[in-house]
């Protein structure tokens, strides 16, 4: 049977580098599940649509199809056969995806893709959802977190080594307004499960937070 890790936490926790790390450190493929949602939302983009409009997004769904491949442990995503993993990483992707990401029907349209790799593959899987509603049978959960700010300052660092040009204040108005959508939305909102391990990053560097990672999960196994 696969071990699963399940990490959930809002936008900015650095749950991705964190998970990969400690991923490739356990053997483990990692599994970035907001790549799927950006993925939508890009879609949708693309056709000049409304990310918003719930008709529209849902009407596009028999018309994508969606493949994650694992090339040296690191995650690629497919939208009808092309390789969009760097298209789907600009700002617009991100409110995109948050947008997509409240529909029911796009939450379902993916839940099964998600399910199937974990069913067949030791792995850490994040997202906001993981431990709640796609993997609620996780071996390990892990609720990532720290404050907008420490989040915002993270965020502005990245942004800023990849030369691109940012403020802080619309940095942090970003992550508060995503983190306002995703936890205020219908279904499956961000919530921290009854049964996860509450982890504060602020404190703690990307390799600190790997290593506490590997900590709880081998607590586990
Ligand atoms: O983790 P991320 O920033 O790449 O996610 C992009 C958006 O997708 C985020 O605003 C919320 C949504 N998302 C979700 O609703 N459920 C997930 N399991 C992963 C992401």
């Amino acid at each position: 049977m696969a071990f699963n890790v399940a990490i959930d936490g809002p936008a900015g926790a650095g749950k991705s580098s964190a998970a990969k790390l400690a991923a490739g450190k356990l053997g483990f493929i990692y599994v970035d599940t907001g790549a799927l949602y950006r993925a939508v939302g890009l879609y949708s983009i693309r056709r000049g649509l409304d990310t918003r409009d719930e008709e529209s997004v849902v009407n596009t769904l028999g018309s994508i199809s969606i493949e994650l491949k694992f090339i040296d442990g690191a995650q690629r995503v497919f939208l009808n056969g092309e390789d969009v993993s760097d298209a789907i990483r600009t700002p617009e992707a991100s409110m995109g995806a948050s947008n997509v990401s409240a529909i029911p029907e796009v939450r379902d349209f993916l839940f099964e893709l998600q399910r199937g790799i974990a069913a067949h593959n030791d792995c850490i899987m994040d997202g906001r959802d993981i431990g709640t509603v796609v993997l609620p049978d996780a071996e390990v959960k892990i609720f990532l977190t720290a404050s907008p700010e420490a989040r915002a300052d993270r965020r502005l660092k990245e942004l800023i080594k990849k030369g691109e040009t940012a403020d802080r204040q619309t940095v942090l108005d970003d992550i508060n307004k995503r983190d306002y959508q995703d936890t205020h939305r219908k279904t499956a909102p961000l919530t921290c499960a009854g049964d996860a391990v509450y982890l504060d990053n602020g404190e703690l560097d990307l390799e600190q937070t790997a290593d506490r990672i590997i900590e709880i999960v081998k607590e586990k196994m």
